[in-house]
């Protein structure tokens, strides 16, 4: 059977803290294991042929958590951009942060902008890190910019144009691991038209094998943006 690959995969990494709990492991370990898992899955996305990988690794929301577990993202966040780079030039991936910059150190700030330059010539694949990242804070930084401008109406092409990432084309598969079926504030706009695939597995669980189930499901799925499919 021919697969169909969709272009832009985005995935919502849930739970790395019931992961740890079920292992009797503190909930940072939980997400240490995350972003291990999230090497075999970049490289598979490569492997099918995935031009576009979002991963959703902290959210607006998740400042509320306890000091000690945001923290503990940041730091991981910043050793995973320090320790993977070279990696990521080896298999041509370009990777970018996207988000908001509010309540980000300077410090983690400027690690994001020199990792995203030493990358920045990768082409086999994006690799779209969602870090402090909302979905109706997206939407509002747009409509702010848009005020800026001065425009008295955009369409929605236009108003595309003004969201973190115009570059990057809509996902066509959105995955969520864990057994939640809910969106929480992840690419509000640019998932207007996407699949949505859930899994019970926890992430740090999450096969290659696993993920080939949601490629399969995918390709059974009749997308029709709204249209009637007249065969
Ligand atoms: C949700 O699981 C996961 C997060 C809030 C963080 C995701 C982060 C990683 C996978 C770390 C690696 C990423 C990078 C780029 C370094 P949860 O804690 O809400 O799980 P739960 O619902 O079981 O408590």
């Amino acid at each position: 059977m021919d697969l169909k690959i969709p272009k832009h995969v985005a995935i919502i990494m849930d739970g790395n803290g019931r992961w740890a709990k079920e292992k009797g492991k503190i909930r940072l370990e939980g997400h240490r294991q995350g972003a291990i898992n999230l090497e075999k899955i970049i490289e598979h996305s490569v492997k099918i042929g995935v031009k576009y990988l979002t991963v959703y690794a902290f959210s607006t929301e998740n400042w509320k958590r306890p000091e000690k577990e945001v923290n503990g993202l940041m730091e991981l966040f910043a050793k995973y951009l320090d320790t993977k780079k070279k990696s990521l030039k080896k298999q041509g991936i370009r990777l970018l942060v996207t988000g908001t910059k509010e309540n980000i150190s300077e410090k983690l700030l400027k690690k994001i902008e020199e990792t995203e330059k030493y990358l920045e010539d990768c082409e086999k694949m994006i690799f779209n890190i969602a870090f402090n990242y909302g979905g109706r804070k997206e939407i509002i930084d747009a409509i702010n910019k848009i005020i800026k401008d001065k425009k008295e109406t955009v369409d929605e092409k236009e108003f595309a144009r003004y969201l973190y990432r115009p570059e990057i084309p809509d996902p066509e598969l959105v995955i969520r691991t864990s057994g939640e079926f809910r969106i929480s504030n992840f690419l509000l706009w640019e998932i207007a038209y996407s699949e949505f695939y859930v899994t019970d597995v926890y992430w740090p669980d999450f096969t290659p094998e696993e993920y080939d189930k949601a490629i399969l499901a995918f390709n059974k799925r009749d997308r029709r943006y709204g249209g009637l499919n007249v065969k």
